[in-house]
């Protein structure tokens, strides 16, 4: 008898354990987890945010300490983790572009191979092939993905578009035309905040896929496609002409500074990435449309934000267990729909995503995919810098000619054009 009873303890014990929440698996884990990013705009902190949770939910007696350093697309973020970096002073996981861009970070001598651990999670056989080659960098695997954002998107106030009876143009020049109509009804036709240096090249990515086309734009970061083109001459006009058509404090507001003009119903039109979205949920607005920009329909500007743990970490298995969150689908889930971009899993409930992700992951399966320079996808990172900066004064030099050759000579000092 007591046999028995004790025998049922046990038995159901056990089964207490098994109901009990994942969360309780990793519950011994302690001390901190020191996290660097540059998501600090709404929509951003919100998804980290949710990671957080994820990852606290699994290992709560984790202390994580919030680095965040501001500034879009790693502005000021990338220069302090390199330096922290080689003064042996790490966080315990950092943000870095899928891509070309890690090599800024010197792998072998500062990071931790995680082909490893790719291995042991099966984290090949969830996240898609190209983004697989896309993360590889002499033969390891230096970061984990946690989603893929679409760089080249026209998001539009839907009052302005309905009031005056408009739709998203196709072609340039049906943009001017339309950006004709708006202007003269005292609306913004292309809003832009480019007060960080790299918006105006992020747009200007979406204008060279317009007007060369997938595997024109692509062949610029290949040395297929020359940077002398006279298509690349006829992008720089265009884009010109697009900026007679901006507000006149774009030069003070940041790239959610300028979305702000669309909540307002003051300006009509701006070419972001998709962080736009989560952003315009953390404001609760929902007045927003989206559309490709101008002869980008059917190609989808990609770039993957990832985690990559320094071989300097302090905190190593708590930093492991970040990765592990990071490319879980759990901590995917947690993340992506707040962050306004979609899964780098492939096995995502999609029901969790609003309408705009949902259409972007059906995009993302069957559109022609290209990589943002901007966003450290499709070159390495002291050329995407020559790219960034040769547009960023084009904003006010306006000169087509020296901007086209700054563009050339910096592929050229990077091997890549003649
Ligand atoms: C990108 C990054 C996105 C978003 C954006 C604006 O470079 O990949 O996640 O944060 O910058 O900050």
């Amino acid at each position: 008898m007591v046999r028995r009873i004790w025998w049922l303890t046990v038995v159901s014990l056990l089964a207490i354990w098994s109901l009990l929440p994942s969360s309780h698996v990793g519950a011994a884990a302690s001390g901190k987890l020191e996290i660097f990013s540059w998501w600090t705009a709404g929509g951003e902190a919100e998804g980290l945010k949710g990671m957080f949770t994820a990852y606290q939910k699994a290992y709560p007696g984790v202390e994580i300490v919030n680095a965040t350093v501001a500034g879009g697309a790693g502005t000021n973020a990338k220069a302090v983790l390199a330096t922290r970096l080689t003064g042996g002073d790490p966080p315990d996981s950092f943000q870095v572009h899928a891509g070309l861009e890690v090599q800024k970070y010197d792998p072998p001598k500062y990071l931790e191979p995680l082909s490893g651990l790719f291995k042991s999670e099966g984290w090949e056989k969830v996240f898609p092939s190209g983004l697989l080659d896309l993360l590889r960098y002499q033969g390891n695997y230096w970061s984990v993905p946690v989603n893929i954002h679409r760089a080249n998107v026209l998001w539009i106030s839907k009052q302005v578009f309905s009031s005056n009876y408009l739709a998203p143009a196709k072609t340039f020049d049906e943009f001017f035309k339309l950006a004709d109509t708006l202007k003269a009804k005292g609306i913004v036709p292309f809003v832009l905040g480019d007060k960080e240096g790299w918006e105006a090249g992020h747009a200007f990515e979406a204008v060279l896929i317009g007007t060369l086309g997938a595997d024109g734009y692509r062949g610029l970061w290949t040395g297929k496609t020359a940077w002398t083109d006279a298509k690349v001459t006829q992008a720089l006009n265009t884009f010109k002409r697009m900026l007679t058509y901006t507000n006149s404090d774009h030069a003070a507001l940041t790239w959610d500074g300028a979305g702000q003009y669309l909540i307002d119903g003051k300006g009509a039109m701006e070419i972001m990435g998709d962080w736009e979205d989560g952003w315009f949920q953390s404001k609760n607005f929902t007045g927003y449309g989206w559309a490709s920009p101008p002869g980008n329909a059917g190609v989808f500007d990609a770039l993957s934000d990832s985690f990559a743990m320094p071989k300097a970490a302090r905190n190593r298995t708590n930093a492991q267990n970040w990765l592990k969150v990071s490319g879980s689908k759990a901590g995917q889930e947690a993340f992506n729909p707040k962050k306004g971009s979609i899964c780098a899993r492939t096995d995502c409930n999609q029901a969790l995503f609003n309408a705009y992700l949902q259409s972007s992951a059906k995009d993302w399966a069957k559109d022609a995919l290209v990589p943002s320079v901007i966003h450290g996808a499709a070159a390495f990172e002291s050329w995407a810098t020559k790219y960034k900066d040769a547009m960023a004064l084009f904003v006010t030099s306006g000169d087509v000619a020296k901007t086209q050759a700054a563009l050339q000579a910096a592929c050229k000092d990077a091997g890549v054009c003649k």
